[in-house]
């Protein structure tokens, strides 16, 4: 297993370990056709594009040397540069439990030489994820209603960086 930056070939697998694992995460919680919408828009590979492109951000990826195991992927708040958010991190159904998770956390955490702290936004029924977070020293900051897409509250949490 390896951590290392993603690039436009892998953009297809992202795609698929990002459906694979939404709907395996938010079928429960959202219903399967409301992941599938969501799955469609935020995961196909013209919007990956889009953040593989985008300045002051980070892509990377979990691979195993035959396929992926998970991604994940942060970028530098526009307005507040001490801040980067993390937007997504995703390991494979079949691949969580084993340390991916907190592999590809370590890696974005030591991505941004220039920002004093983490923050991430998860759905407050995820119980596994926030547990994960929450062993890797995040905290609980605050909370919101989902504005779209989906009823929901999201859930803020935040970490200091070294
Ligand atoms: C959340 C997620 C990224 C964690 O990745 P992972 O590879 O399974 O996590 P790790 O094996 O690295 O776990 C590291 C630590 O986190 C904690 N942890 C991880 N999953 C947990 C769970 N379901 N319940 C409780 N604690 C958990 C444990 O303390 C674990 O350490 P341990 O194995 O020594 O006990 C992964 O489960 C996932 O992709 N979930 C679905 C998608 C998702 O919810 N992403 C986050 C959206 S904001």
């Amino acid at each position: 297993m390896f951590i290392r930056t993603a690039g436009e070939n892998d953009l297809a697998a992202v795609s698929r370990l990002l459906a694979a694992t939404w709907h395996a995460t938010y079928d429960p919680i959202y219903g399967e056709a409301g992941v599938s919408q969501l799955s469609d828009r935020w995961h196909s590979v013209d919007w990956l594009r889009q953040m593989l492109r985008r300045p002051k951000s980070e892509f990377i990826v979990a691979d195993t040397g035959s396929g992926l195991a998970g991604m994940a992927y942060a970028v530098i708040n526009d307005k507040r540069p001490e801040i980067v958010e993390l937007h997504e991190l995703d390991v494979l159904p079949a691949m969580q439990g084993r340390g991916v998770g907190g592999l590809l956390l370590e890696e974005i955490q030591g991505s941004f030489f220039d920002c004093r702290m983490m923050r991430l936004e998860v759905e407050e029924k995820n119980n596994g994820a926030i547990a994960f977070y929450e062993a890797g020293g995040f905290v609980r900051t605050g909370s919101r209603k989902a504005t779209q897409w989906v009823d929901a509250t999201i859930l803020t949490l935040e970490k200091q960086l070294a």
